[in-house]
């Protein structure tokens, strides 16, 4: 296919349902919250939807009935069902990869079949959770030895994107529940600082290093495994022997695992139809188990599991990723919103913002369609957040007064894992007042009543009509963070499919990789190089090259 070939289908902009979208915006997307709600009192009640253990509260978007059954039939007329189907029955929908997407299999139950090419792949998943648990308990157990005997206290995972923002962002919010004998690090960054602070305090001969690369060729991921070997193998004398006791790996790469030096035998594999980033329940997820023991790892592939079911069935006026995906199409093709901030008022979710910023814009940043035709559309928003109430002394300013539109994921729980005092009460409360601080603001009338100088009553009116979602589960528990990744996980395939791209390649990450290669070698050489970039990169690196010291 050439860049003139015309697409198959209808672009998405040309399609009936998109134009009466536009036409019902024009009507309704300036309407005020406030009166959103005045013309319905009980929609705090009815635009709100429940699956799996979560609580989805929409109704602070700026949405009515026609709103939502118009998204409904565009998501009709972009063939969502039979995408979601197609996912599910393991078709090669990353079309650009030609691959399955099959991240759903991760979580299917025993006896379920999910064929991939003549093959059930759903025994494979469960004979590597099996050797994972049985790993997982020798170690937690204290039956796994390292080199000279003493059991595993440290377990550091080395890996970086979907091999490291699952893993750790699984680990702090399972930390409630993790082994606390056990010290958990997660090393990612090619800058040393990360290998050299995750292990200064450790002991070499206690601790256990999980290699995690899907293709275990990453550059990042390599330089720390050799860092983690020549660290490891300086306790024992040089014995390589010592490597087989202290690491193992998790690929889908045999070949390159056994070409580091890691005996295949400690290598836990997935599949090329899960994505680095739809991978923290595959054996990605091997520390999470190390933390949290295989029967709550089983609990957390529940949810996910719950979610899926519920995904795939439930009709889309009260099947939450539907519903979110479909929100986030109108707040970003309508409203021109185009940031969302993830909030979640739990301390254990703290990387959870981080963890989606990859899971969204590496899989809905793009802008051809999946024909290669440039879109005429917005298409993956920017994701970003911090927990609350840290954030309230942050950024919230610019939400509540700034410019820019900006959605906001709302995420809490109703029982505290931390009780101290009211402070639990406290937190939710930040949560509820903040959102309803955003939908319905403060007017002039209202800020001039308080008595305000005159002056001042234009710096302290709060616009309002900044929408939300809540999103509230009763416990963080391993099946609550399940169904809650799977939640967003579904609603960027939501997305993917109304924008028609492929949300499960990422080429957009493959330039600065190959430009990183040619430019390490030209600051490495002694002799000074011969530099073809522009002026701006030659100078840099000349720069760089003429003042580091060594
Ligand atoms: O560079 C992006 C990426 O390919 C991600 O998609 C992936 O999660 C990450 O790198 C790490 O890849 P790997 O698991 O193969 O080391």
């Amino acid at each position: 296919m050439n860049d003139r070939t015309p697409p198959a289908r209808p672009g998405l902009t040309a399609r009936p349902q998109w134009r009466a979208l536009q036409a019902h915006a024009e009507r309704c997307a300036q309407l005020h919250l406030r009166e959103f709600f005045a013309a319905d009192p009980a929609r705090g009640e009815r635009l709100a939807a429940e699956a799996a253990g979560l609580y989805l509260d929409y109704s602070k978007q700026r949405v009515d009935d026609d709103t939502l059954r118009l998204l409904r039939e565009l998501a009709d007329a972009a063939g969502l069902r039979e995408r979601i189907e197609a996912m599910f029955r393991g078709e090669r929908i990353n079309t650009t990869e030609h691959r399955a997407v099959l991240h759903t299999a991760l979580r299917a139950p025993a006896g379920v079949v999910v064929d991939v090419d003549g093959v059930d792949v759903v025994p494979e998943v469960h004979g590597v959770l099996a050797r994972m648990a049985a790993f997982a308990e020798r170690v937690r157990g204290g039956e796994w030895k390292g080199h000279d005997g003493r059991p595993v206290r440290a377990v550091v995972n080395i890996g970086i994107g979907g091999s490291d923002l699952g893993p750790v962002m699984a680990y702090e919010a399972l930390r409630h529940y993790s082994r606390r004998e056990l010290t958990f690090r997660f090393v990612s960054n090619v800058d040393g600082v990360d290998f050299v602070e995750a292990t200064r305090d450790l002991d070499p001969r206690e601790t256990l290093f999980i290699v995690c690369s899907k293709t275990f060729t990453t550059l990042e991921t390599l330089a720390n495994a050799h860092a983690a070997r020549r660290w490891s193998l300086a306790a024992f004398g040089g014995d390589e022997a010592a490597v087989a006791r202290h690491f193992v790996a998790v690929s889908t790469n045999a070949q390159e695992v056994a070409k580091f030096g890691i005996d295949t035998a400690n290598m836990f594999g997935f599949w090329d139809w899960v994505g680095g980033r739809y991978s923290m329940d595959s054996a990605i997820g091997l520390s999470t188990m190390l933390a949290i023991g295989a029967d709550a790892f089983g609990d957390l592939l529940a949810g996910f599991r719950a979610m899926d079911e519920h995904f795939r069935h439930a009709p889309f006026e009260r099947n939450l990723p539907a519903l979110m995906g479909l929100i986030g199409v109108w707040n970003t093709n309508f409203l021109g919103l185009d940031s969302v901030a993830v909030l979640p008022y739990e301390q254990y979710l703290k990387r959870f913002p981080a963890y989606l910023q990859q899971l969204t814009m590496e899989s809905n940043g793009k802008s051809v369609t999946r024909d290669g035709v440039r879109v005429d559309y917005a298409t993956g928003p920017v994701y970003w957040g911090e927990p609350g109430t840290n954030g309230q002394h942050s950024f919230y300013q610019l939400i509540h007064q700034g410019t820019r539109g900006i959605a906001c994921d709302f995420i809490g729980f109703c029982d505290a894992l931390a009780p101290l005092g009211d402070q639990h009460d406290l937190l939710i409360a930040n949560l509820f007042a903040q959102s309803e601080a955003l939908a319905f603001g403060k007017t002039a009338d209202e800020v001039r009543a308080e008595g305000t100088p005159a002056a001042l009553v234009p710096h302290r009116v709060f616009e309002g009509n900044r929408p939300s979602s809540t999103i509230l589960a009763d416990r963080l528990t391993p099946h609550a963070l399940g169904a809650l990744v799977a939640l967003y996980e579904h609603t960027v395939f939501v997305q993917g499919a109304i924008w028609d791209i492929d949300s499960f390649d990422q080429w957009g990450v493959e330039l600065g990789k190959a430009l990183a290669k040619t430019t390490a070698a030209e600051l490495a050489g002694k002799e000074e190089p011969e530099l073809a970039h522009d002026s701006s990169t030659n100078a840099l690196i000349r720069r760089y090259r003429a003042r580091r010291s060594a």
